[in-house]
């Protein structure tokens, strides 16, 4: 486990030679690793940070105010209002690996423009340890912000968490003082509720992988699971009220894991599920069925895309 007295020192004496007298800006994306990377920055170097936040419209409920709250503090944070874009840039594209892609392209046009206006010639990214075995192995096309480097011609990048774990750094997260309602999340994926949406992105999928997503958190907290979220997984008939319905088919998902490398599913008792069953169907209307997964990973993936 990291000794986080002697690491939170050193990982900001490493921020601060890297940077000299440059400007650097890291995306923000709400999750617990580039929020804590941030939080590490900004304490070694202030306003020579642009924290960059893109609302994407990807984001879980309440994500966006979250982080005006969260960073208050910070004056150089830029909140970027992308929410019509990304749906554009989604519009018929099927293919997990293309949802990828699009929502990556759009990401870096995105920072690339706050990178250029603010002048910043250095990158500073929440890397983890598992975020680097990932991609090495190419499970998947990992987005948190691959690509930027190339793209946007940086002189340097700082990834001051990459020997960490998730546990090691809401540890960090903790003693940094950040809000226990980001030291604590669960992790988010980069894509955000695209790639818990199956097929074609809309406002409409969107919302309901929002709000479920919304009552399974709610309904775990007690269970404390590593990950747990709502997906949605396409149509299935149903009756609400006196009529048949076509309506979405919502999985909750809710894993134990140390790192998201492999995960267990969680054991939860019946009345919590009937509960989350009741609370989606009772609120969306255009839910027609709530099915638990029960598949660990291996041979599933945490994400369904
Ligand atoms: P999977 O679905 O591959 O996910 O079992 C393992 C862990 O990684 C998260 N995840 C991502 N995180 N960019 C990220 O930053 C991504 O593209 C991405 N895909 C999955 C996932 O939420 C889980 O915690």
């Amino acid at each position: 486990m990291v000794d986080v007295e002697t690491f939170i020192p050193e990982a900001k004496a490493e921020i601060e030679a890297a940077l000299g007298d440059e400007t650097a800006i890291i995306a923000l994306s709400g999750g617990v690793d580039s929020s804590t990377a941030a939080a590490l920055a900004y304490e070694a170097v202030g306003d020579q940070l642009v924290p960059v936040y893109v609302d994407t419209g990807l984001m879980r409920k309440g994500e966006t105010e979250g982080i005006r709250e969260t960073f208050s503090h910070m004056d150089s944070l830029r909140i970027v209002e992308a929410q019509d874009r990304f749906l554009d840039a989604l519009a018929g594209v099927t293919d997990p690996e293309e949802k990828r892609h699009a929502i990556g392209e759009q990401f870096i046009r995105e920072f690339e423009t706050v990178a250029k206006e603010v002048d910043a010639s250095m990158l500073v990214q929440g890397t983890i340890y598992p975020d680097r075995i990932e991609s090495e192995g190419t499970i998947k096309s990992h987005h948190n912000v691959g690509g930027l480097p190339e793209v946007v011609d940086f002189d340097g990048i700082v990834e001051p968490m990459r020997d960490l774990y998730k546990d090691e750094v809401r540890e960090v997260a903790r003693e940094l003082g950040l809000d226990s309602v980001v030291s604590e999340r669960m992790p988010f994926p980069g894509p955000g509720l695209a790639v818990r949406v199956l097929g074609e992105v809309t406002e409409e999928k969107l919302r309901v992988a929002r709000e479920a997503t919304a009552v399974v958190e709610d309904e775990l907290e007690e269970a404390d699971p590593w990950q747990a979220f709502a997906a949605v997984l396409g149509k299935a008939t149903g009756v609400k009220g006196d009529n048949r319905v076509h309506g979405w088919i919502v999985a909750v998902r809710s894993v134990e894991s140390r790192d998201g490398m492999t995960a267990r599913a969680q054991a939860l008792d019946w009345e919590t599920l009937q509960r989350i069953q009741s609370r989606i169907t009772g609120q969306l209307d255009s839910v027609s069925r709530v099915v638990y997964d029960v598949t660990h990973k291996p041979p599933a993936t945490i994400e369904y895309e």
